[in-house]
């Protein structure tokens, strides 16, 4: 039985936490860490030269003019003039200190392994950067990438790094309408995929997910398809090219590192918004490296001799700043695993742990929450000895953080809980672990250099400390904050500034940056996250936009309207719920029920699955015919009900969970 079910277990881990609020960084932690001087807070916040210390820690062809360029706010701009490769920083530079370290390390699904030198990886990051390049990739031609967590995705996007062709990785889960959506938004003429992978042992026919989007999309991208073994598994379009012999005839070939301005995009990373159309996120080269590699560096203490492993995945931003770049630019061995942790068994992360000695290890509180609910059993089977934990993604509740202290890192390893976006590029909200007691709970202290604030939705700022909950807003650019929503400068300005910022000034300092988020600041200065404050949805750490949801559902011929409400979950932190109401003369069926959860499958992918469909006769809406979600959540959640005197028909709400919970 575990913590999580034992009531007297849980009683401990409560009473534990009524009496502890702070836990220390372990002295032999503080005696090793990376960030060990409080000064690091005072000189990054001489704004904006502190920065200059983590474009330190680049190598740049040619060095900047300028370190921040306010003048045409909010596009702001980071080491003007300066240029630099970001493949060359995550793989050339090392190779005169350590061209044979690991610097992937490999786990396929039963226990296949490849060890990836940086010697191997300059090797064939250069091979597929001729390929890419042979096939017609030129400096900034955006490449969508719809790969799984095989070695074949770093090296991707570290080629095109290379050309200078900003990559836009697709997360493998997404569906192939969502492929297609992401290709024809980015304009982009090539899709780099795998004929299939692994997951729990079974494999995956990956390549239909290209084979269907390409029926869907306005363009006619060239498809570059790796194989996940020697020779392809699945039936594959003779169309397609494969990286196998291309990178056969570019074998040996090298391609010299595009010197890219700091300004140039890197990549395009596609995340939920709160209409049915995701944004794309544009990252700078310069801005967005010296930054993920400062932090990878102070916040998760790697150091090139660790084994360090972040389990998320690749295909969203956690995996491309803290599996990829900032990792690799420091020149650590950082492991990859390509199945769930549950496959075979449910010690399979413990065993991975174990068998590459990992120093450092980073997951989201969803995870954390399952291995809880899984047992310490299985942790306790294996010998693995963190240094340091991390957890992103979502808030972690006190109870699962103290279950991750004790029974993962055994009360002898920090843990961080990192605050931060698809937006942001990198952590600006989390302790340095050296440098600040851990409160569970709690993101913790702002990062350096980083700028805080709480407003009310009038803008007024609330004091600092307060304790009060407002709209969590960033008063001062940073480096690896996104550029612009690709090709829609009004959307990134509606969507991040208009709120809480004097747009009509020219003054940077009048400009400050929306989260979307509601947080408080305590009294002893720590932050604490309280989720979302617009239409999107955290499922599982995942980001889902209701919109996008409801676009999804309404295409199903049954449905008259839709509407998508989280409900919290035990598990997964929050699961959709869709409200629908059917067309005239339609049955309410189970097949009406699973065509609907289909829809959302096959338009979003498998892990947006609804939890629950349920059918109702009148969605609680505004007089002007705005859909009350806020009400919905609140039926979902069992919760007493809002103000519903802005409603058209006051009535709906109470109809509706009379309907549900039968009271
Ligand atoms: O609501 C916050 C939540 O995740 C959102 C960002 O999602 P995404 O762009 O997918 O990036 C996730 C990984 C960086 C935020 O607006 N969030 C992220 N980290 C935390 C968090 N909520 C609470 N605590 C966190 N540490």
């Amino acid at each position: 039985m575990s913590d999580s079910e034992d009531p007297e277990a849980s009683a401990t881990i409560e009473a534990r936490l009524r009496e502890q609020e702070y836990f220390r960084p372990p002295t032999k932690f503080v005696g090793q860490a990376n960030a060990t001087d409080p000064a690091i807070h005072d000189e990054l916040d001489e704004f904006p030269d502190g920065f200059e210390r983590y474009a330190e820690l680049l190598d740049w062809d040619e060095s900047w003019d300028q370190t921040f360029d306010g003048s045409n706010p909010p596009f702001f701009e980071w080491f003007v003039g300066g240029k630099l490769n970001a493949s060359y920083n995550c793989v050339d530079r090392h190779l005169e200190e350590r061209k044979n370290q690991t610097a992937l390390l490999w786990e396929g699904t039963d226990g296949e392994q490849e060890n990836i030198t940086y010697q191997d990886l300059y090797r064939r990051v250069n091979e597929m950067a001729a390929a890419l390049r042979a096939q017609g990739v030129e400096e900034d031609d955006v490449v969508t990438v719809h790969l799984p967590m095989v070695p074949a995705l770093p090296i991707t996007m570290l080629a095109c790094a290379r050309i200078g062709a900003p990559h836009s990785v697709v997360f493998a889960g997404f569906s192939a309408q969502a492929l297609a959506e992401r290709v024809d938004s980015a304009q982009s003429d090539y899709i780099v995929t795998i004929d299939g992978y692994y997951r729990r042992g079974d494999f995956l026919e990956h390549i239909e997910k290209t084979d269907d989007a390409l029926k869907q999309t306005d363009r006619d991208p060239t498809v570059l398809q790796w194989n996940r073994h020697d020779e392809a598994k699945a039936d594959v379009d003779d169309d397609y090219v494969e990286v196998d012999s291309l990178l056969e005839e570019h074998a040996l070939e090298t391609v010299e590192p595009v010197s890219r301005d700091a300004e140039d995009p890197l990549f395009l990373m596609y995340t939920s918004g709160t209409t049915g159309k995701p944004k794309g996120c544009q990252h700078r080269t310069g801005g967005y490296l010296a930054y993920a590699a400062a932090t990878s560096k102070n916040v998760l203490d790697i150091k090139p001799e660790d084994t360090y492993w972040c389990a998320a995945d690749i295909g969203w931003i956690t995996g491309h700043s803290y599996i990829v770049y900032g990792p690799l630019a420091l020149g650590t061995t950082s492991v990859m695993y390509e199945d769930t942790p549950d496959h075979p068994h449910k010690g399979r992360i413990w065993e991975i742990a174990e068998k590459y000695d990992v120093d450092i290890f980073h997951t989201s509180p969803t995870a954390v929450r399952m291995f809880m609910k899984w047992g310490e059993e299985y942790p306790e089977s294996y010998d693995f000895d963190f240094r340091h934990m991390t957890t992103v993604g979502e808030p972690i509740q006190p109870e699962a953080w103290l279950w991750y202290y004790k029974h993962i890192g055994d009360e002898d390893a920090v843990i961080v809980d990192t605050w931060w976006q698809t937006e942001t590029g990198g952590h600006l909200i989390t302790n340095l672990p050296a440098l600040d007691d851990m409160k569970p709970g709690s993101a913790g202290k702002p990062a350096p250099g980083i700028k805080p604030a709480l407003v009310d939705d009038q803008g007024e700022k609330l004091p600092e400390a307060s304790g009060q909950a407002g709209n969590l807003i960033i008063e001062r650019p940073w480096p690896s904050m996104l550029q612009t929503v690709y090709g829609n400068d009004e959307r990134f300005i509606s969507t991040y500034w208009e709120d809480f910022s004097d747009t009509d000034s020219d003054d940077w300092t009048d400009w400050n940056y929306k989260a979307g988020d509601g947080a408080v600041q305590a009294q002893d200065g720590y932050w604490r996250i309280l989720g979302r404050l617009d239409d999107v949805m955290n499922v599982a750490g995942h980001r889902l936009g209701t919109m996008e949801l409801e676009s999804a559902v309404s295409e199903v011929e049954a449905v008259a309207e839709a509407a998508v409400a989280p409900r919290k979950d035990a598990e997964k932190g929050e699961v959709p719920d869709v409200y629908v109401i059917l067309r005239e003369g339609v049955e309410r069926s189970d097949a009406v029920k699973a065509d609907i959860v289909g829809a959302v499958e096959e338009e979003i992918g498998k892990f947006a699955r609804p939890a629950n469909v349920i059918f109702v006769d009148e969605l609680p809406k505004t007089r002007s015919g705005k859909i009350m979600r806020r009400l919905l959540e609140e039926i979902s959640n069992g919760e007493e009900l809002g103000d519903t005197t802005t409603l058209r028909d006051p009535s709906v709400p109470e109809q509706i969970r009379e309907q549900i919970h039968g009271d």
